[in-house]
């Protein structure tokens, strides 16, 4: 583990931050890995990237739910956290061609520095981004502005109709679809159901299909197995799995998780 000072901190939505810190390791890791985050004397838990920056930079954006992101969210710049990682496998970067990205919640925290990293690709990228109201769509400037310079295509929906679509956002998703317009590949992170959702879509209109998974984890290695999803652990197999792979784990993806005592809860 690194000991690393925290160099900003930004709030994002009412109860969502970003905590900026400088590690090579972090600012070199590949959109979708995620890092072991030891907040002292509290507890250490997983945090997807969600920032990898070509001066060494790297952050994490947390939603304070319980005891360890509550504690880090009481920190400020100059704080000491600790890092392990990067962990676990990435995005597949898909060349020039045109994908739909859906994300809600959190989830935009990985998916922020996939866009940034399909458009340097020449990859057209259609980004589907929602929320219950306004103010949690999450990087929705920066998202907009990397898209402007490529030509993507920003999708905001909202329950509440304070933004964008009023909409579930994979209803935007589907409606896109049966338009006719096709897509080479969908990347979804966000609530696992609405991943379970585009899953379904990316079945019925056959296109390839990779999303980021949470579980609980602790070693982050291997080790544990508290992370396990059917024959897979997310800490090593993923977070990120194909359309396939979550096929193989449908009795499980977007039914149940183990909790810190191993029992099984609804997801
Ligand atoms: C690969 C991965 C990437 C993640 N990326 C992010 C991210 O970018 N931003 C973010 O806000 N959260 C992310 N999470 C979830 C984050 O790890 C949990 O919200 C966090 O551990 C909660 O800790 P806590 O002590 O604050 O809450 P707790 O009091 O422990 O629990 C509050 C809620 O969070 C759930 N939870 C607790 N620990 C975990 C865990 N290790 N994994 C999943 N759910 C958990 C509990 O089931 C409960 O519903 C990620 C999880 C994984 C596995
Ligand atoms: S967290 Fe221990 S095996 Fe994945």
């Amino acid at each position: 583990m690194r000991t690393v000072k925290l160099i900003r901190v930004t709030a994002e939505a009412p109860a969502v931050k970003s905590f900026a810190f400088n590690d090579e390791l972090c600012s070199k890791a590949e959109p979708g890995q995620f890092v072991m985050v030891w907040i002292p004397g509290v507890d250490e838990v997983p945090m997807s990237l969600s920032l990898l920056n070509s001066r060494g930079q790297a952050a994490i954006t947390a939603e304070g739910v319980g005891e360890a992101t509550e504690a880090l969210h009481n920190m400020k710049a100059g704080y000491t956290i600790g890092v392990r990682g990067p962990f676990g496998n990435n995005y597949t970067i898909s060349r020039a061609s045109k994908v739909m990205i859906v994300g809600g919640g959190t989830g935009l925290a990985s998916l922020a520095p996939l866009a940034e990293k399909l458009t340097k690709e020449g990859t057209k990228i259609t980004f589907l981004m929602g929320a219950k109201t306004k103010s949690g769509l999450l990087f929705h400037v920066r998202i907009g502005n990397v898209l402007s310079k490529a030509k993507g295509r920003l999708i905001a929906a909202t329950e509440d109709g304070s933004y964008g679509q009023r909409s579930l956002v994979t209803k935007s998703a589907e409606k896109l679809f049966k338009q006719g317009e096709k897509f080479n590949m969908i990347y979804t992170c966000g609530p696992e159901k609405m991943m379970v959702k585009m899953l379904h879509l990316a079945q019925e209109f056959h296109v390839p299909f990779e999303a980021s998974l949470e579980r609980f984890m602790r070693c982050a290695i291997g080790l544990c197995g508290t992370c396990a999803i059917g024959k897979y652990r997310v800490c090593q197999d993923g977070p990120i799995f194909s359309g396939q792979q979550l096929l193989e784990v449908e009795d499980e993806f977007g039914c149940w998780r183990r909790g810190s005592d191993g029992r099984k809860t609804k997801v």
